[in-house]
């Protein structure tokens, strides 16, 4: 069974990372779940009050962001990648510059500097320098920067429809296959209203 990191900070968004994870278990990777403290505020604001128990429900594991000597912290942890979505500027800007200010950051500078997958889901807009230059030096680190902006030649007709196919392409280039979740070019879309 292979093993994935998933990091939720306070962007907006957090119904991407439920949909990611609900993915990934549907593909039979072990998740591995932290969600930022900052997180807490759009979590409830955008996925009402029972938000937070819906992710760790739908995650095989969760560490606290406080848990600094959780095993997801060390290179030793066998995992394939970590996705952070949504991956707000301030967890951005601190992964970017190697902070490790708490489990999330951490985490995703391990998977940097152990050479494994990082997929960040930025989401801002618009964008200043600084949120670009944070960008391009993740990039030039080797992560896959993956704003999550939908795929309209799918057609998705409901917004449960458009979430489906963001995350799947978020857990793609995490280098697991998403399976049906995810339309692809040239592949029958849906039919026009
Ligand atoms: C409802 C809500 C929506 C937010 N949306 C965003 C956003 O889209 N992008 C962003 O960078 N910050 C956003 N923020 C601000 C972050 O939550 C804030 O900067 C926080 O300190 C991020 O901390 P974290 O990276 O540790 O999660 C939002 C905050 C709230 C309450």
């Amino acid at each position: 069974m292979s093993r994935l990191i998933v990091g939720v900070t306070g962007a907006s968004g957090s119904a991407l990372a439920l949909e990611v994870l609900r993915q990934l278990s549907d593909a039979a990777v072990e998740t591995h779940l932290v969600v930022s403290r900052g997180a807490h505020a759009s979590i409830r604001h955008e996925l009402g009050e029972t938000g937070l128990s819906l992710l760790e429900a739908a995650a095989a594991r969760v560490h606290a962001p406080e848990n600094l000597a959780a095993p997801i912290a060390s290179g030793s942890f066998s995992a394939g990648g970590m996705i952070v979505v949504p991956c707000s500027m301030r967890s951005l800007a601190a992964i970017a510059h190697g902070l490790g200010d708490n489990l999330l950051t951490r985490a995703a500078d391990v998977t940097l500097k152990e050479k494994r997958r990082l997929v960040v889901a930025p989401r801002e807009a618009p964008l200043h320098e600084g949120h670009l230059d944070a960008m391009l030096r993740l990039a030039r680190m080797g992560a896959v920067i993956a704003p999550p902006v939908p795929p309209f030649y799918t057609r998705p007709a409901t917004i449960e429809a458009m979430i489906g196919e963001i995350a799947a392409r978020l857990v793609n280039w995490a280098g697991i296959d998403p399976g049906e979740h995810m339309t692809r070019w040239g592949e029958t879309p849906p039919p026009l209203r």
